[in-house]
């Protein structure tokens, strides 16, 4: 316990700004600093540092908080361990209270479940290794397993007593409170018997980042069908199984180190890992792996390798993971077991040099795991193989980053005898699927901004005409034309799109509409039309009562316009506008869709410096949060549009 005047004086003395720079390089930027930020990968800063408030803010991931904060994101550390650290750097000597009983009341409930939870693990160790039944039981049994007990100290391993509630009463006469015994799961309490949760089982501590105990799965010792073989804290206030991974506090120095992470599936697998010497290793232990436990990865290497069981269920578990981890931008290398081993027997089986040599040697990206695996029964069959193909390309379309994509595109191009080619069009077509939720949350996420109030506005801007006339013109000519096929909601289903159906959903899903009626008027009437087979756009529109209309359409349509200019140059594709729909009128699409947000983005940074003026700076920050989602737009559209490879 750090006392009040203590933490005070460490708060008055730690300036954001200088906590800040030994980290990130910032740059004035009005009344705040501005930098990269640290906790997510940028290119453009979006990491604010406010030295008059204290905080920093980040407004691309979130993150925000004052100097303490910053350093426990920064060093994975807690609340006191981060007290400790800014009081070393400012020579600030630190007075540890003994905690009073009353203070242990009034902690705030979730330090309280942290407190039990440490109280639980130091009694289970001590128990383990000073009690004759936990050394008689728990501790022969895992050293009978080959665990060293560097290894058991290092993790903390313990066991609980095989009683109804011999933990419990012990930890309620040392003051800790039934509430949070009961919160943390480690005694279930009924109206009129309590019982231990874990007992007679091993027990595996669960830490955070920063190394505190926050649950616990204990492992029972007999062999029952009947009993789980595994028991774990329920979730709670501090415990989330899916935010955290097993071993990530005893690996994470070493997986920044080597670059690397394992995922493992257990906790023995962990435990064996590190003690064949590889200390990088986590595991997703009871659940399966999840978006934020990849993330927690991310946060120390974007190099993964899944070392899963080598049994079916270990062979699916890990097909699943690639995705997820591929999803969240990370690269991702398999590496299988034989069958029947997991990584714990197999480390196990040999010394740790021939591990080191043997996971060196085997690990492969997960094009390779997906042919080597799904090859002995394709070889000959052209469906299967057709399968095959479609599935890695399933894998390689949600991969976010567009370089990384096309070098899995040309691997896999080399593996599988395929043209590169058609493999970026398959790709292309699933990411139309796929991306629609991610491109709409960063359109809708920005509110629009209220017009410019100046009289000396600058002239209207760019607003949007060719892209629109171009638009307009693609539907007139092809409104009913397929140019996709795509994915059905039923395996093997498939489902055509036109050029009408992909423009006009394109344009809703992302809420676009012109600043010009004339062209809103016409894009109504299409979706008006959308289903009607016999609608016939050029005549329609030529023959429109409404002579705005009719002149656009006969301008739209008339023989200069037939071939847009673009496509004349030399290549492979360029036969005639009507053979590449399927690339062109993506790239229209997108081609307007970036135009738009140019516009917006030039119309904000009009309202930004109007606002600094008047020095709004809530309207500012507001506004520049606006600027950095539309930014992420920007940013998608133009590696959507570097994805497209005519012209
Ligand atoms: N698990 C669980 N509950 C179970 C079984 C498994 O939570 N009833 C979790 C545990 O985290 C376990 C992991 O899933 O570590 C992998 O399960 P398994 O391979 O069956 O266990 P091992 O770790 O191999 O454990 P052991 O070697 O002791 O059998
Ligand atoms: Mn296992």
């Amino acid at each position: 316990m750090i006392d009040q005047v203590t933490i005070d004086r460490i708060m008055d003395a730690a300036e954001i700004t200088e906590v800040v720079s030994e980290y990130v390089t910032l740059k004035k930027r009005g009344v705040n600093l501005l930098g990269l930020c640290p906790f997510h990968n940028e290119k453009t800063p979006s990491f604010t540092v406010s030295p008059a408030k204290g905080i920093f803010k980040c407004f691309g991931c979130g993150k925000g908080g004052n100097a303490v904060n910053f350093v426990m994101e920064h060093e994975s550390l807690s609340y006191p361990e981060a007290l400790k650290w800014l009081a070393a750097k400012y020579h600030i000597e630190i007075q540890e209270e003994e905690e009073s009983d009353e203070q242990k009341l009034l902690k705030d409930e979730r330090e309280s479940m942290m407190i039990v939870s440490a109280y639980a693990q130091k009694y289970f160790s001590g128990f383990l290794w000073n009690e004759d039944e936990g050394r008689t039981i728990g501790l022969s049994y895992l050293r009978e397993r080959g665990i060293r007990d560097d290894i058991i100290k290092k993790f903390e391993l313990g066991y609980c007593p095989d009683g109804k509630d011999t933990f419990t009463r012990q930890a309620q006469k040392q003051g800790y409170k039934m509430e949070f015994l009961e919160k943390t799961g480690l005694s279930i309490k009924r109206d009129d018997w309590v019982r231990d949760r874990f007992a007679g089982r091993v027990m595996f501590p669960i830490h955070s980042i920063s190394g505190r105990v926050i649950a616990f799965g204990g492992r029972i010792l007999k062999v029952d069908k009947n009993t789980a073989k595994y028991l774990n804290s329920p979730e709670s206030d501090i415990y989330h199984k899916s935010r955290v991974l097993y071993g990530i506090f005893q690996a994470k120095r070493e997986i920044t180190l080597r670059d690397k992470c394992y995922l493992v599936e257990g906790y023995t697998d962990v435990l064996s890992m590190h003690q064949s010497g590889i200390e990088n290793a986590v595991a997703s232990s009871g659940t399966s792996l999840t978006p934020d436990q990849i993330r927690l990865i991310k946060r120390f290497t974007p190099n993964v390798t899944i070392l899963y069981d080598g049994d079916a269920a270990g062979i699916k578990a890990s097909i699943r993971g690639i995705d997820l981890v591929l999803e969240e931008g990370l690269n991702v290398k398999v590496l299988l077991l034989p069958n029947g081993e997991d990584p714990d027997s197999f480390a196990r089986s040999m010394s740790s040099g021939e591990l080191h040599r043997y996971i060196q040697e085997h690990e492969t990206d997960f094009i390779r795991f997906k042919t080597q695996l799904l090859m002995k029964d394709t070889e000959n069959d052209p469906v299967e193989r057709a399968r095959l193909i479609n599935d890695i390309v399933r894998s390689i379309a949600v991969v976010p980053d567009s370089v990384t994509r096309t070098v899995y595109i040309q691997e896999c191009s080399r593996l599988m005898n395929v043209q590169e080619d058609v493999l970026f069009s398959e790709v292309r077509k699933l990411q139309f699927r796929q991306s629609g939720d991610a491109r709409r949350a960063a359109f809708t996420e920005r509110p629009r901004p209220a017009p410019v109030q100046t009289p000396h506005a600058k002239p209207a801007i760019n607003k949007c005409e060719i892209e629109e006339r171009e638009i307009v013109r693609i539907l007139m000519k092809y409104f009913h034309k397929e140019i996709f096929e795509v994915e059905g909601e039923q395996p093997g289903e498939r489902e055509n799109i036109s050029v009408g159906q992909f423009v006009l959903q394109e344009l809703e899903n992302d809420g676009i509409r012109s600043d010009h009626e004339l062209i809103n008027r016409i894009l109504d009437l299409f979706s008006q039309n959308l289903e009607n087979q016999s609608f016939k756009p050029g005549q329609f529109f030529i023959n429109h009562s409404d002579q705005q209309i009719s002149k656009l359409a006969v301008d739209l349509l008339a023989e200069k316009y037939t071939e847009s200019k673009r496509w004349k140059k030399g290549g492979a594709f360029v036969e005639s506008e009507e053979d590449i729909l399927d690339l062109l009128v993506p790239k229209i699409v997108q081609e307007y869709k970036m135009r738009k947000v140019k516009n917006m983005l030039h119309e904000l940074e009009q309202q930004i410096k109007q606002a600094s003026k008047t020095n709004d700076m809530e309207q500012v920050m507001e506004f520049q949060n606006q600027y950095i989602n539309l930014k992420k737009a920007e940013k998608y559209l133009s590696e959507q549009l570097g994805n497209r490879a005519i012209i």
